[in-house]
């Protein structure tokens, strides 16, 4: 948090000493007149409303301010929430190409899969997308090859796995819920199955379709599994506590995707700060406003490791009578999230 207001703190200096300074600069020199007057045009969407979600549209709109793309001074913001409704998306994205918006950023793999789908010409940038091959939205990381680029969440499985096997150093099965049609957790699901078997254990998979099938999902891994592994699936994050309804009461701890999963009742995790990789994509986006670089040539960007948080559910972990190593719980931001 204290980082947060910090980063916060900068960009509003640099806005101020930026503000003047930043438009004379642009537009490589020729028409410096007119560009002082231009009002730019992003269309930010965002696929439902959850915590990781939320930081990252936050940490985009800071990324831009950083770069001198403040709203009600120079730029609009048209902010959309589809509120995890593909045909909401499809609307979304006709709005934005209405509109006509320099650049469109979105938020989560199917957000930017639908605007993808619908313009090769506007530039895209995302931020909280697993994989952007794996969900056909670049050729490649390094070299995009098509009007999209980011940051990217992909969560840090291996890490999750030795924290689950430090608080459960016997486990041999790891359960994991994902839904079969999110690319984003497809790729992570394969990822996990890989970590597991080089360090000898096995994974129990459940796959949904929507949130009604998760509580099911939970049930029966109990009994099959020893500790449970979630990925940062759209459809299992808006149903933790559904989730942990079950697992914490069969004394099965949830090793979450993200932290935010772990602030809506899961036990623990290690993951990434989505305040950073929304600000990240930010500056991406300013950087394309400003015509420095496109997206087929620009790289999709991967989060750093000091923007990656420890954090445990101390209700969750007293409810199931755990002990956790000392080093760990001194190193972790301990919260309170009743199941209930
Ligand atoms: N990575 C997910 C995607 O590509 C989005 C996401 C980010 C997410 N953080 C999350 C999903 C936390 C569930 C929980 O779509």
């Amino acid at each position: 948090m204290k980082n947060r207001k910090l980063v916060k703190g900068i960009a509003m200096a640099a806005i101020a000493a930026m503000s003047m300074g930043m438009m004379a600069g642009c537009g490589g020199g020729e028409n410096t007149q007119q560009d002082a007057a231009e009002t730019y045009k992003v269309g930010l969407v965002q696929l439902v409303q959850h915590g990781s979600l939320d930081q990252a549209n936050e940490g985009m709109v800071a990324g831009l301010a950083a770069e001198g793309f403040v709203v009600g001074e120079n730029l609009e913001i048209d902010q959309q929430n589809a509120q995890g409704d593909q045909s909401n998306l499809q609307s979304i994205s006709q709005q934005f190409l209405s509109n006509d918006v320099d650049v469109i950023m979105a938020i989560a793999t199917p957000a930017a899969q639908v605007m993808a789908a619908n313009t090769e010409e506007i530039p895209i940038v995302g931020t909280a997308i697993t994989s952007y091959t794996e969900a056909n939205l670049v050729e490649s990381n390094e070299a995009p090859g098509t009007n999209v680029t980011g940051t990217h969440d992909m969560t840090p499985i291996e890490e999750q796995i030795d924290l689950l096997l430090q608080v459960v150093p016997d486990a041999k099965v790891i359960g994991t819920i994902y839904t079969s049609s999110e690319a984003n957790s497809i790729v992570q699901v394969a990822i996990l199955e890989e970590v597991c078997a080089a360090k000898g254990l096995t994974v129990e998979k459940r796959t949904i379709s929507t949130v009604n099938d998760i509580q099911q999902a939970a049930q029966s891994l109990v009994g099959e599994a020893d500790a449970i592994w979630l990925p940062t699936d759209n459809n299992v994050a808006s149903a933790m506590p559904q989730v942990v309804g079950v697992t914490d009461e069969a004394g099965l701890i949830t090793v979450c995707g993200a932290t935010s999963m772990v602030e809506a009742g899961g036990t623990l995790t290690y993951g990434i700060n989505y305040y950073y990789i929304g600000y990240d994509a930010g500056v991406m986006a300013a950087q394309i406003l400003k015509g420095e670089a496109e997206p087929a040539t620009m790289a999709v960007q991967g989060p750093k490791v000091e923007n990656m948080d420890l954090i445990v559910n101390m209700d969750a972990v007293e409810y199931m009578g755990i002990e956790l190593p000392a080093d760990l719980m001194e190193r972790a931001t301990q919260v309170s999230v009743s199941a209930e």
